[in-house]
């Protein structure tokens, strides 16, 4: 299976979150000095600790960070203090060390106790800032994406009732193998996005790379990541890519 030349792999994670941080920057200065300011989604989970963490080490990058809108393309269904968080994740690694304006962290209320509500309340909230008519979607400057060993990406897993959602921007979605709902964009918000971003990182992803890069038409739901006018960029390291090599 040979990769195509969206897909940039790293002999090492270093080297990956590196790169990543480089992107982020770049389309955050580019966004802010196009229309005032750069809108994220960030993905969850551990692999955007490494992003986070160069990110936050390397004030030489000059991320704009007061005119950055931040927000989570999915969440666990948890308070935003506890262990598996990735808002906590988040404001462990980045929020609470760069100069980010309070106002502009757009958090999941992924602490209430219907997880439908939670994705109710994001998606007004995703309307309101994004000025955004009932049909529309919001075009994110950049959604920032992980997956995981069986192909998920965000809270889209296999199997799930999410995956088929076309008019939804953020919903609850039942997760059976994990016992849990998880709150998660849509296909439609992530592939209105300008740009895509996704990082995988470690020999347990490779299998799924395959899948994803494979010649079968279906695939593991971030093989349904194709934004419709925007970038999609993958950035692995050589574990994740396993045998495929790079174009
Ligand atoms: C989450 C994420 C999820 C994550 C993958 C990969 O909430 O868990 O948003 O989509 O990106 O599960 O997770 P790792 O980076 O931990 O492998």
């Amino acid at each position: 299976m040979v990769l195509p030349s969206n897909v940039s792999v790293f002999s090492s994670t270093a080297e990956l979150f590196q790169a990543s941080a480089q992107t982020f920057a770049e389309l955050a200065k580019t966004a802010v000095a196009a229309h005032g300011s750069f809108s994220v989604a960030l993905s969850g989970g551990s692999t955007p600790k490494g992003l986070f963490s160069v990110l936050a080490d390397s004030p030489a990058l000059n991320v704009p960070w007061q005119n950055v809108l931040f927000f989570w393309g999915d969440e666990r269904h948890v308070p935003p203090d506890h262990a598996d968080s990735n808002f906590r994740m988040t404001q462990e690694s980045l929020l609470s060390k760069v100069p980010v304006r309070a106002e502009n962290v757009h958090r999941i209320k992924s602490e209430w106790s219907h997880a439908d509500a939670a994705a109710r309340d994001y998606e007004q909230e995703l309307r309101s800032v994004f000025s955004l008519g009932d049909q529309a979607f919001p075009r994110f400057d950049l959604v920032l994406l992980g997956m995981g060993a069986d192909g998920h990406t965000a809270s889209l897993f296999p199997g799930t009732q999410a995956l088929t959602e076309t008019r939804r921007l953020v919903v609850a979605n039942w997760v059976e193998k994990l016992k849990t709902f998880r709150i998660t964009f849509t296909f439609p918000v992530i592939n209105a996005a300008a740009w895509v971003m996704f990082l995988a990182a470690g020999a347990d992803k490779a299998e799924a790379i395959g899948r994803v890069f494979g010649n079968s038409n279906d695939g593991p739901p971030a093989k349904m990541v194709r934004p419709v006018d925007g970038r999609l960029v993958w950035l692995l390291d050589r574990s994740a890519a396993g045998t495929a090599a790079v174009v």
